[in-house]
């Protein structure tokens, strides 16, 4: 008795008072379906996420395209822009480049995006597009610089003839550094003519030459996500009509992509980024390839008629809005088409003719107002005539609540889309107070695209800490237990580099050698990998679980292994035991399992470019016949997979 007071006040001194809860999983009822592409991802060209990020290029303003085209150089000696009787009639620009043999050296640097990294020991290809009116061979030399201004590697290359040639040749990097540059010098009297000039890591992510950063595009791989929402974001929109994403402009040739401001390249939060702009390298071709690699379904966001409605908000009349249309139409047509069509033609002379077997698009961003509707009804009537099993995403705005989102809700309705896309950029507040969000929706209306969400931990400068995280999991809980109406869910934005970012938090953070994967990415793999096929009836002390105690939770079956899935939430600063009871077993029973989880005390945590102090840790699980007894660590998010034996 003794004993037992001592233990008694110590726990209460401690301030750990145990709680005893009893969930009850039923595993032999299925309440939902999930999605096998529920959870995904969500790219957009923001924060250099494409430039200077996932796309491997390394060479910033190539074309020499740039409203002020010499912007990302640095000429030295006699070095003029020039458009007349160009290489590319889409990026007519190219630079002259004369050694008179006066002056000491003529060429120019390139400064990269915020630097160019290289890392010792690889290798890089350049290559360049070249002319010369000389009657003899004339000479370039191309060199790497580290961030001292040192030429530590040099190769020369002969530039012959009146016509334009493409020059490629392979350096290795003898030096790391993640702010060097590339030089070039004429080194022979005379005029050279060059333009493209381009220079891409030989190890992208599948050794593609106009390829992705292999690390970058690896961890997205990582993920295991089940969509790929691309390509964005408020740059489908533009700042202005004229600026919209037009993904015409981005398959071909690369060369000959026209180049397109980044609706992102405006001074923002006090940092002005004039020099952003798209390349269109990673194109659509290559996002539709990339959703391939990755297996996940490729969701192409189209412009239906509105800018940036935050921005210049120009409308295109609805008797005008016929381009808009097509360019929805004939990029199904780009997806999907035969190799005999027009554009499937296109898909198949860049290398692709199978289909890429798209099911879904979004027409429009963060609409909102009437013109949003009027304009989607158009869109809708056109698609589904012409591709009746084409999926159709529409918007409920840029919030989560409000005037916007209470209107277009019930016009979304009336529209009869599939999905609703649903932004939320809120605090980890609400994050935890809506797990049960969708508890009550509309079971027969379309359903839920949770197509950009993350928690904003204001008071830490919205940083990718614990808080934010483990905010997120708390919600999913919910996304993932309602799953017959959230149907796909994506975090956003997904990159940012740290030299050069307009927005945070950001799932993935990089410098021009580095990643690093926040926790909340961690969150995302976690429920990626683990998605199960099945949401399973659960309580906890006979009612719903989102948010009892600081406990969150959702049960699936996986039917391929048969495995059962739990996910946890311990948001407390306690840690809480609790009794798992599976009922609906039959001959079944509980064998083993194993916790894959996150914990941390310390809401501000956060992982760094050096070091990831949040990363995802395995231990075994004891399991009892039909039950187990869990104590979940204070703050703490755990999937557990449960393996059963025996027939059901
Ligand atoms: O993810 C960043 C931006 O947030 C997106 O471009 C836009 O859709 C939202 O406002």
């Amino acid at each position: 008795m003794k004993k037992l007071l001592f233990l008694l006040t110590l726990s209460i001194a401690l301030g750990t008072q145990a709680q005893q809860h009893v969930m009850t999983v039923d595993v032999s009822k299925s309440t939902a379906r999930i999605n096998p592409a529920m959870y995904g991802i969500f790219f957009e060209d923001i924060n250099f996420g494409a430039d200077g990020g996932l796309y491997a290029e390394l060479i910033k303003n190539r074309s020499f395209e740039f409203p002020q085209p010499l912007v990302g150089w640095v000429p030295f000696g006699e070095v003029t822009v020039t458009d007349e009787n160009p290489c590319f009639d889409r990026n007519p620009h190219y630079i002259r480049m004369v050694n008179d043999g006066r002056l000491l050296r003529t060429g120019l640097d390139n400064e990269g995006y915020r630097g160019i990294g290289l890392k010792k020991g690889e290798e890089y290809r350049f290559s360049v597009y070249t002319r010369t009116p000389e009657t003899k061979s004339m000479k370039l030399s191309v060199e790497f610089v580290n961030s001292n201004g040192q030429n530590l590697l040099k190769k020369e290359i002969e530039i012959n003839g009146a016509d334009w040639q493409k020059q490629t040749i392979v350096l290795k990097s003898p030096f790391t550094d993640t702010h060097a540059r590339l030089r070039i010098v004429l080194l022979t009297k005379g005029t050279v003519d060059m333009d493209h000039i381009s220079l891409f890591p030989v190890n992208t992510w599948k050794k593609r030459e106009n390829g992705l950063r292999a690390d970058l595009a690896q961890a997205l791989y990582d993920l295991n996500p089940g969509v790929f929402r691309f390509p964005g974001g408020c740059i489908i929109e533009g700042n202005s009509l004229a600026t919209r994403y037009q993904w015409k402009n981005s398959v071909g040739p690369i060369e000959n992509r026209p180049l397109n401001e980044n609706r992102w390249n405006y001074t923002f939060q006090h940092k002005a980024f004039p020099d952003y702009f798209q390349s269109y390298g990673l194109g659509f071709y290559e996002y539709f390839l990339l959703s391939e690699d990755l297996g996940a379904e490729p969701l192409p966001v189209v412009s239906c008629g509105l800018s940036c409605q935050y921005e210049s908000n120009e409308v295109v009349p609805l008797n005008e809005l016929d381009p808009y249309v097509k360019d929805a139409l004939d990029l199904i047509e780009f997806a999907n088409g035969p190799v005999t069509s027009e554009w499937g033609k296109v898909r198949a002379e860049m290398g692709h003719p199978e289909p890429f077997g798209l099911k879904m698009i979004a027409v429009g961003n963060e609409q909102w107002g009437e013109v949003y509707p009027e304009r989607l009804e158009v869109f809708m009537k056109a698609i589904r005539a012409q591709y009746p099993d084409i999926q159709i995403i529409g918007s409920s705005g840029p919030s989560a609540s409000g005037n916007h989102f209470d209107y277009l809700w019930p016009e979304m309705k009336r529209l009869d889309v599939d999905l609703v896309d649903e932004h939320y950029y809120m605090a980890p507040e609400w994050f935890f107070a809506n797990a049960a969000r969708y508890d009550n929706y509309d079971r027969k209306g379309p359903k839920v695209f949770a197509g950009e969400y993350a928690s904003h931990d204001h008071p830490t400068g919205k940083a990718n800490n614990f808080l934010a995280a483990l905010s997120e999991a708390a919600f999913m809980t919910g996304l993932e237990r309602n799953a017959d109406v959230v149907r796909l869910a994506t975090y956003a934005p997904l990159f940012a580099h740290v030299d050069a970012w307009q927005w945070n938090p950001d799932l993935i953070w990089f410098d021009n050698l580095r990643l690093m994967r926040t926790p909340n990415y961690y969150v995302q793999q976690m429920y990626g990998m683990n998605a199960g096929t099945d949401v399973l009836s659960l309580q906890m002390n006979g009612k719903s679980v989102a948010g009892q105690d600081s406990l969150y939770a959702t049960a699936a079956l996986d039917a391929p292994t048969g495995e059962v899935i739990l996910k946890l939430v311990n948001a407390s600063a306690h840690p809480t035991t609790i009794q798992i009871d599976l009922n609906g077993l039959k001959k079944q029973q509980l064998v083993s399992g194993t916790c894959t989880y996150l914990q941390n005390c310390d809401w501000k945590a956060v992982n760094t470019l050096e070091y990831e102090t949040i990363v995802p840790r395995v231990r075994p699980v004891e399991v009892d016949v039909r039950s187990l007894n869990l104590e979940l660590q204070p703050r703490s998010f755990g999937v557990y997979r449960l393996t059963l034996s025996g027939k059901k």
